[in-house]
């Protein structure tokens, strides 16, 4: 299938996802509920996933509160595929058709190599890379179904192109994963017309990294806060990585797949 020729349209509708359907992973809270946020603002109907059901279901209200459009929750466990696939086939029943698919949901827990056992390190890569996967497998079977393809969005992380601080081996080897999983599927789902692309983020601050920031003793989060400056004067927002996701999502990327979009304001450069 090839992709449309956009030449002709304007702007305001390229970036416009007016009858558009997502599913964002872990959009409960943090990077992922911005994302859920500029989605909905933009047209799409969203549906929101993630273990915190709750909060999930919090997020949702207010942004169909706020965007006027149908933004609903569900809860998602992505290291279960059974839970996946409910997710998604609530989000059809919902919405007719899934379109976009944000892979977001993530763990970061802060142990260093030596402490590191092999449960927690299976847990990071159930989330972080096997939950990636089983996501993309769900909603790629679906679109193919749908013959219409779409885009499925992978939240990578400037910890997928190097080490960026003590403690987080299990983090790091499962975000360059996701990169090695991106580039497979944009070639594998492109006959398709899926688009696959990855966003990678610099550090943004969000109820799950102050939280787990706050856990370290002293001296580790002023080793660890030490690495986390940015180049552009302030720490990242997680604004800052949705209006990415956005672009990721929108047919104003429509002749990208396998690409990574560093959200990283200059730290791998
Ligand atoms: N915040 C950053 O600085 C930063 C930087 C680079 C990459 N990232 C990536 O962005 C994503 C979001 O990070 P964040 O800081 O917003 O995290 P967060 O901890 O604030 O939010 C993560 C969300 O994922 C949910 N979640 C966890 N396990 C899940 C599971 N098994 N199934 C479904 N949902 C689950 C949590 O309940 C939570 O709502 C992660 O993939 C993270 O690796 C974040």
């Amino acid at each position: 299938m090839a992709i449309a020729d956009v030449s002709n349209v304007d702007l305001a509708d390229l970036i416009s996802l007016k009858g558009r359907t997502a599913v964002v992973t872990g959009g409960a809270q943090g990077l992922g509920k911005a994302m859920a946020r500029r989605l909905a603002e933009a047209g799409a109907s969203v549906l929101i996933g993630d273990i915190k059901l709750e909060a999930a279901q919090a997020a949702a209200e207010e942004l169909s509160r706020r965007y006027g459009g149908k933004v609903i929750a569900t809860r998602l466990d992505v290291t279960d595929s059974a839970s996946i696939g409910d997710a998604a086939a609530l989000a059809e029943a919902e919405f007719g058709s899934i379109g976009i698919w944000v892979n977001n949901a993530g763990l970061y827990p802060n142990i260093r190599l030596l402490d590191m056992t092999d449960e927690t390190w299976d847990q990071v890569m159930a989330v972080n890379l096997r939950g990636v996967f089983a996501s993309c497998r769900e909603a790629a079977r679906r679109m193919i179904e749908a013959g219409r393809g779409g885009v499925l969005v992978n939240v990578v992380s400037t910890a997928g192109f190097a080490g960026v601080a003590p403690g987080v081996s299990a983090y790091v080897a499962s975000k360059h994963g996701v990169r090695g999983l991106n580039r497979q599927l944009a070639i594998e789902l492109a006959p398709h017309g899926i688009r696959v692309l990855g966003v990678a983020p610099t550090f943004c601050e969000t109820e799950g990294n102050t939280a787990a920031l706050a856990e370290l003793p002293d001296s580790v989060r002023s080793e660890i806060s030490a690495t986390l400056t940015s180049r552009l004067g302030r720490v990242g927002v997680p604004d800052d990585i949705a209006r990415v996701v956005l672009f990721a999502a929108s047919d104003m990327a429509l002749f990208m797949t396998g690409s990574k979009l560093l959200a990283d304001a200059g730290e791998i450069a």
